[in-house]
């Protein structure tokens, strides 16, 4: 599969062309088994913080942190969340985006269902891939800017991690697609992958589109877990100069 876009601005024109490997790669085997996945849900210290504080899965943890070192998200920001459901990362948002005097603007998008949360716009059971999805979020957004998206969605997982290491950063291209498009100037973009031989060729599209690059792995994430974030800050493509 191949993803091409170009964006040309006064000063510049970014082309992009991703090709992914996945037509080369093999098929999935099965997962790991419901009492392992139990006992881990039981035993980590995440889940049950989650469950005290209130946020609906132990993600929110990942967000928190990482705005905390960065500080992506201010009072007033309009964020795009890729993958909401169940939605810790669009409660976290929307909590981060609202202050007494300034009101912020989340949209979450998911596949699934998400059960609705106070201060958010959701897309439940959109693809945030298709053209009709991102039209929706650009109508909701209607003509003001995103300042910072972000990308917490994850293929089902097919065994291979091969395959699925190229499936994430298929979506994670998708939303730099859709960024170049609709991030403000000095925008934000954090997208997770699961790292692997594509992880550069990611890495370098973002490099043409945001002053810093950077990878980050919060402590939430499970050691075990091949899961990472890319981290642009400060997009500079200008579209309005
Ligand atoms: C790890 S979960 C996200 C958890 C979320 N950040 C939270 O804190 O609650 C990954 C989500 O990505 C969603 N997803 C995967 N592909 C997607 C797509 N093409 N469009 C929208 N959502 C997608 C899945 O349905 C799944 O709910």
């Amino acid at each position: 599969m191949a993803i091409t876009w170009s964006v040309t601005t006064q000063f510049r024109t970014l082309t992009v062309r991703y090709f992914s490997r996945s037509s080369a790669l093999g098929k999935a085997s099965k997962g790991q088994s419901s009492n392992w996945w139990i006992n881990r849900q039981l035993n980590d210290p995440y889940v049950k913080q989650a469950q005290e504080e209130g946020w609906r899965c132990r993600s929110a943890f990942k967000l928190i942190e990482i705005n905390k070192r960065f500080e992506l998200i201010k009072p007033g920001s309009v964020v795009i969340d890729c993958g909401a459901s169940p939605g810790s990362w669009s409660q976290v948002a929307a909590k981060l985006s609202k202050s007494d005097t300034r009101e912020g603007t989340v949209i979450g998008i998911d596949l699934q269902q998400i059960v609705p949360i106070e201060g958010v716009v959701t897309l439940a059971g959109h693809d945030f891939t298709t053209s009709t999805t991102q039209q929706r979020i650009i109508n909701i957004l209607n003509d003001r800017l995103a300042d910072v998206i972000l990308s917490d969605m994850a293929p089902s997982a097919s065994g291979t991690a091969a395959l699925d290491h190229d499936r994430i950063c298929q979506l994670s291209v998708a939303v730099l697609k859709f960024s170049s498009a609709i991030l403000t100037k000095g925008g934000h973009v954090l997208c997770k992958i699961w790292d692997g031989a594509e992880r550069d060729k990611v890495t370098s599209i973002m490099k043409r589109m945001f002053r810093s690059v950077k990878i980050v792995k919060p402590d939430a994430c499970r050691s075990e877990s091949a899961e990472i974030y890319l981290l642009g800050m400060d997009f500079f493509l200008d579209r309005h100069t």
